[in-house]
Protein backbone atom coordinates (compact mmCIF):
# COMPACT_ATOMS: atom_id res chain seq x y z
CA UNK A 1 0.00 0.00 0.00
CA UNK A 2 1.26 3.40 -1.21
CA UNK A 3 0.30 6.84 0.21
CA UNK A 4 -0.62 8.77 -3.17
CA UNK A 5 -2.11 12.16 -3.62
CA UNK A 6 -3.69 14.49 -1.44
CA UNK A 7 -7.49 14.49 -1.51
CA UNK A 8 -8.42 16.77 1.30
CA UNK A 9 -7.41 18.98 4.13
CA UNK A 10 -9.52 19.31 7.00
CA UNK A 11 -9.20 21.36 10.02
CA UNK A 12 -7.41 18.28 11.76
CA UNK A 13 -6.56 15.49 9.38
CA UNK A 14 -5.03 15.02 5.59
CA UNK A 15 -7.23 12.47 3.22
CA UNK A 16 -4.49 11.22 0.72
CA UNK A 17 -5.56 8.53 -1.87
CA UNK A 18 -4.40 4.73 -1.88
CA UNK A 19 -2.40 3.79 -5.12
CA UNK A 20 -3.27 0.95 -4.69
CA UNK A 21 -6.85 1.04 -3.97
CA UNK A 22 -10.06 2.97 -4.90
CA UNK A 23 -11.90 1.47 -1.62
CA UNK A 24 -9.30 2.57 0.75
CA UNK A 25 -7.94 6.38 1.76
CA UNK A 26 -4.73 7.11 3.97
CA UNK A 27 -5.53 9.66 6.70
CA UNK A 28 -2.84 11.68 8.41
CA UNK A 29 -3.29 13.16 11.90
CA UNK A 30 -2.15 16.95 12.01
CA UNK A 31 -0.58 18.60 14.92
CA UNK A 32 -3.39 21.50 14.57
CA UNK A 33 -5.88 22.05 16.79
CA UNK A 34 -8.89 24.63 16.13
CA UNK A 35 -12.08 25.71 18.04
CA UNK A 36 -15.15 27.39 17.75
CA UNK A 37 -15.17 27.21 13.77
CA UNK A 38 -11.39 27.16 13.38
CA UNK A 39 -11.38 31.04 15.10
CA UNK A 40 -9.16 29.70 17.36
CA UNK A 41 -5.71 27.69 16.64
CA UNK A 42 -2.54 26.26 17.90
CA UNK A 43 0.09 24.03 16.75
CA UNK A 44 0.69 21.43 19.64
CA UNK A 45 3.34 19.00 19.34
CA UNK A 46 2.39 15.30 19.22
CA UNK A 47 -1.08 16.06 18.99
CA UNK A 48 -1.95 14.02 15.51
CA UNK A 49 0.20 11.18 17.38
CA UNK A 50 -1.92 10.65 20.83
CA UNK A 51 -5.20 11.49 18.23
CA UNK A 52 -4.17 8.70 15.71
CA UNK A 53 -3.10 6.07 18.50
CA UNK A 54 -6.40 7.27 20.33
CA UNK A 55 -8.76 6.43 17.50
CA UNK A 56 -7.13 3.16 16.40
CA UNK A 57 -7.49 1.96 19.72
CA UNK A 58 -11.21 2.97 19.77
CA UNK A 59 -11.97 1.54 16.35
CA UNK A 60 -10.55 -1.27 16.93
CA UNK A 61 -12.42 -2.11 20.23
CA UNK A 62 -15.14 -0.85 18.72
CA UNK A 63 -15.40 -3.68 15.87
CA UNK A 64 -14.13 -6.18 18.50
CA UNK A 65 -18.11 -5.43 19.95
CA UNK A 66 -19.53 -5.80 16.69
CA UNK A 67 -18.96 -1.95 15.71
CA UNK A 68 -18.14 -1.38 11.88
CA UNK A 69 -16.11 1.60 11.26
CA UNK A 70 -13.99 2.83 8.19
CA UNK A 71 -10.69 1.88 10.21
CA UNK A 72 -8.54 -0.66 8.77
CA UNK A 73 -5.19 0.10 10.04
CA UNK A 74 -2.51 1.99 11.87
CA UNK A 75 0.15 2.41 9.41
CA UNK A 76 2.50 4.93 11.87
CA UNK A 77 2.29 6.78 14.69
CA UNK A 78 -0.17 9.44 12.94
CA UNK A 79 -1.11 7.24 9.95
CA UNK A 80 -4.31 5.03 9.53
CA UNK A 81 -5.81 3.50 6.22
CA UNK A 82 -9.47 3.64 6.31
CA UNK A 83 -12.36 2.42 3.96
CA UNK A 84 -13.40 5.34 1.25
CA UNK A 85 -16.67 6.44 2.35
CA UNK A 86 -19.00 9.21 1.78
CA UNK A 87 -19.08 11.35 5.10
CA UNK A 88 -23.12 12.05 5.70
CA UNK A 89 -23.71 15.56 6.23
CA UNK A 90 -24.73 15.65 10.29
CA UNK A 91 -22.44 15.34 13.49
CA UNK A 92 -24.09 12.75 15.59
CA UNK A 93 -23.26 14.32 19.13
CA UNK A 94 -24.72 11.50 22.26
CA UNK A 95 -25.17 13.42 25.57
CA UNK A 96 -24.85 11.34 29.22
CA UNK A 97 -23.75 14.51 31.07
CA UNK A 98 -25.36 17.89 29.84
CA UNK A 99 -22.41 20.53 29.21
CA UNK A 100 -21.17 22.44 26.25
CA UNK A 101 -23.75 23.96 23.86
CA UNK A 102 -26.84 22.38 24.98
CA UNK A 103 -26.26 23.63 28.70
CA UNK A 104 -25.72 27.11 27.65
CA UNK A 105 -29.07 26.88 25.75
CA UNK A 106 -30.90 26.07 28.21
CA UNK A 107 -29.14 27.49 30.83
CA UNK A 108 -28.84 24.50 32.78
CA UNK A 109 -26.21 23.82 34.81
CA UNK A 110 -22.89 21.94 33.62
CA UNK A 111 -22.49 18.74 34.81
CA UNK A 112 -26.14 18.19 35.14
CA UNK A 113 -26.74 14.18 34.79
CA UNK A 114 -29.77 13.14 31.91
CA UNK A 115 -31.98 10.81 32.87
CA UNK A 116 -30.82 8.95 29.19
CA UNK A 117 -28.55 9.46 26.69
CA UNK A 118 -29.59 12.79 24.19
CA UNK A 119 -28.61 12.37 20.37
CA UNK A 120 -28.81 15.53 18.79
CA UNK A 121 -27.98 16.17 14.73
CA UNK A 122 -26.08 19.00 13.92
CA UNK A 123 -25.26 20.09 10.12
CA UNK A 124 -21.81 19.70 8.97
CA UNK A 125 -21.34 23.17 7.60
CA UNK A 126 -18.56 25.23 8.43
CA UNK A 127 -20.17 28.39 6.86
CA UNK A 128 -23.46 27.75 8.60
CA UNK A 129 -21.27 27.00 11.91
CA UNK A 130 -22.87 23.33 11.59
CA UNK A 131 -26.37 24.18 13.39
CA UNK A 132 -28.38 22.07 15.20
CA UNK A 133 -31.00 20.79 12.59
CA UNK A 134 -34.29 19.06 13.38
CA UNK A 135 -34.78 15.47 11.64
CA UNK A 136 -37.21 16.86 9.15
CA UNK A 137 -34.86 19.45 8.56
CA UNK A 138 -32.30 16.61 7.81
CA UNK A 139 -34.68 15.33 5.24
CA UNK A 140 -35.38 18.46 3.75
CA UNK A 141 -31.65 19.50 3.07
CA UNK A 142 -31.26 15.79 1.90
CA UNK A 143 -28.81 15.11 4.81
CA UNK A 144 -30.07 11.58 4.35
CA UNK A 145 -32.34 9.96 2.40
CA UNK A 146 -35.01 8.91 4.64
CA UNK A 147 -36.37 9.02 8.27
CA UNK A 148 -35.31 5.39 8.10
CA UNK A 149 -31.41 6.41 8.09
CA UNK A 150 -31.92 8.69 10.68
CA UNK A 151 -33.04 6.16 13.27
CA UNK A 152 -30.53 3.65 12.01
CA UNK A 153 -28.05 6.83 12.80
CA UNK A 154 -29.33 7.18 16.45
CA UNK A 155 -29.49 3.18 16.75
CA UNK A 156 -25.82 3.19 16.32
CA UNK A 157 -24.49 6.06 17.92
CA UNK A 158 -26.37 4.55 21.47
CA UNK A 159 -24.51 1.29 20.74
CA UNK A 160 -21.48 2.95 20.62
CA UNK A 161 -21.67 5.30 23.74
CA UNK A 162 -22.79 2.01 25.32
CA UNK A 163 -19.30 0.90 24.84
CA UNK A 164 -17.09 4.13 25.18
CA UNK A 165 -19.19 4.39 28.65
CA UNK A 166 -17.66 0.74 29.45
CA UNK A 167 -13.92 1.44 27.86
CA UNK A 168 -13.49 4.90 29.71
CA UNK A 169 -15.06 3.93 32.84
CA UNK A 170 -12.41 1.09 32.91
CA UNK A 171 -10.22 3.82 32.65
CA UNK A 172 -11.45 5.93 35.40
CA UNK A 173 -12.74 8.40 32.89
CA UNK A 174 -16.66 9.85 32.68
CA UNK A 175 -17.72 9.98 29.25
CA UNK A 176 -19.60 12.99 29.34
CA UNK A 177 -20.54 13.98 25.58
CA UNK A 178 -18.87 13.10 22.16
CA UNK A 179 -19.18 13.37 18.69
CA UNK A 180 -19.59 11.16 15.70
CA UNK A 181 -19.90 11.12 12.29
CA UNK A 182 -20.72 8.18 9.72
CA UNK A 183 -20.63 7.49 5.93
CA UNK A 184 -21.98 5.51 2.86
CA UNK A 185 -19.36 2.60 1.82
CA UNK A 186 -19.68 1.65 -1.61
CA UNK A 187 -22.21 -0.60 -1.36
CA UNK A 188 -24.60 1.87 0.39
CA UNK A 189 -23.63 0.56 3.97
CA UNK A 190 -23.73 3.15 6.61
CA UNK A 191 -20.32 2.49 8.94
CA UNK A 192 -19.23 4.86 11.68
CA UNK A 193 -16.24 7.16 10.16
CA UNK A 194 -13.96 10.33 11.14
CA UNK A 195 -12.46 9.99 14.30
CA UNK A 196 -13.14 8.75 18.01
CA UNK A 197 -10.25 11.55 20.07
CA UNK A 198 -10.31 14.50 23.03
CA UNK A 199 -11.47 16.62 19.96
CA UNK A 200 -14.59 15.27 19.55
CA UNK A 201 -15.31 14.01 23.14
CA UNK A 202 -15.78 15.25 26.67
CA UNK A 203 -13.79 13.38 28.99
CA UNK A 204 -13.56 14.00 32.78
CA UNK A 205 -11.67 11.92 35.62
CA UNK A 206 -13.47 10.15 37.48
CA UNK A 207 -11.80 10.87 40.31
CA UNK A 208 -10.46 14.91 39.92
CA UNK A 209 -13.15 15.54 37.70
CA UNK A 210 -10.86 17.73 36.08
CA UNK A 211 -11.22 18.38 32.10
CA UNK A 212 -8.99 15.99 29.50
CA UNK A 213 -10.54 17.08 26.45
CA UNK A 214 -10.29 20.03 23.64
CA UNK A 215 -12.13 22.15 26.40
CA UNK A 216 -9.22 22.73 28.06
CA UNK A 217 -7.35 24.53 24.82
CA UNK A 218 -11.33 25.73 24.10
CA UNK A 219 -11.43 27.76 27.40
CA UNK A 220 -7.68 28.67 28.07
CA UNK A 221 -7.35 25.62 30.93
CA UNK A 222 -3.85 25.30 29.48
CA UNK A 223 -2.25 21.66 30.25
CA UNK A 224 -3.86 20.50 26.95
CA UNK A 225 -1.63 17.87 25.50
CA UNK A 226 -0.36 16.34 28.91
CA UNK A 227 -4.11 15.40 29.52
CA UNK A 228 -4.41 14.34 25.45
CA UNK A 229 -1.46 11.98 26.47
CA UNK A 230 -2.97 10.57 29.58
CA UNK A 231 -5.96 9.61 27.66
CA UNK A 232 -3.58 7.68 25.32
CA UNK A 233 -2.01 6.50 27.98
CA UNK A 234 -4.91 4.59 30.18
CA UNK A 235 -6.24 3.61 27.03
CA UNK A 236 -2.70 1.77 25.98
CA UNK A 237 -2.75 0.02 29.02
CA UNK A 238 -6.51 -1.19 28.70
CA UNK A 239 -5.91 -2.37 25.69
CA UNK A 240 -2.92 -4.61 26.81
CA UNK A 241 -5.04 -5.84 29.25
CA UNK A 242 -7.65 -7.08 27.21
CA UNK A 243 -6.03 -8.19 24.45
P1 LIG B 1 -21.10 20.97 22.08
O1 LIG B 1 -21.51 20.86 23.53
O2 LIG B 1 -20.21 22.13 21.80
O3 LIG B 1 -22.31 20.93 21.19
O4 LIG B 1 -20.25 19.66 21.75
C1 LIG B 1 -20.75 18.38 21.97
C2 LIG B 1 -19.65 17.35 21.71
O5 LIG B 1 -19.29 17.32 20.35
C3 LIG B 1 -18.36 17.61 22.47
O6 LIG B 1 -17.87 16.38 22.96
C4 LIG B 1 -17.41 18.16 21.45
C5 LIG B 1 -17.90 17.59 20.16
N1 LIG B 1 -17.78 18.53 19.05
C6 LIG B 1 -17.02 18.18 17.94
O7 LIG B 1 -16.43 17.09 17.89
N2 LIG B 1 -16.94 19.05 16.90
C7 LIG B 1 -17.59 20.26 16.91
O8 LIG B 1 -17.48 20.99 15.92
C8 LIG B 1 -18.36 20.60 18.06
C9 LIG B 1 -19.07 21.93 18.13
C10 LIG B 1 -18.43 19.71 19.09
N1 LIG C 1 -14.52 21.45 15.62
C1 LIG C 1 -14.74 22.86 15.58
C2 LIG C 1 -13.44 23.57 15.20
O1 LIG C 1 -12.43 22.95 15.16
C3 LIG C 1 -15.41 23.43 16.78
C4 LIG C 1 -14.97 22.94 18.15
O2 LIG C 1 -14.60 21.80 18.32
O3 LIG C 1 -15.05 23.76 19.09
O4 LIG C 1 -13.40 24.75 14.92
Amino acid sequence: MVKSEQLYEGKAKKIYSVSSSDDLVWVEFKNSLTAFNGEKKAEMINKGRFNCHITSILFKWLEKKGINSHFHERVSDIEMVCQKVKIIPLEVVVRNILAGSTAKKFRIEEGSPLEQPLVEFYYKDDSLGDPFISDEQAIMLKAVNNVEQLSVLKQKALEVNIILKKIFEDIGIDLIDFKLEFGLDSKGEILLADEITPDTCRLWDKKTGERMDKDRFRRDMGQVMEFYEDVFQRLKTFEEKNK
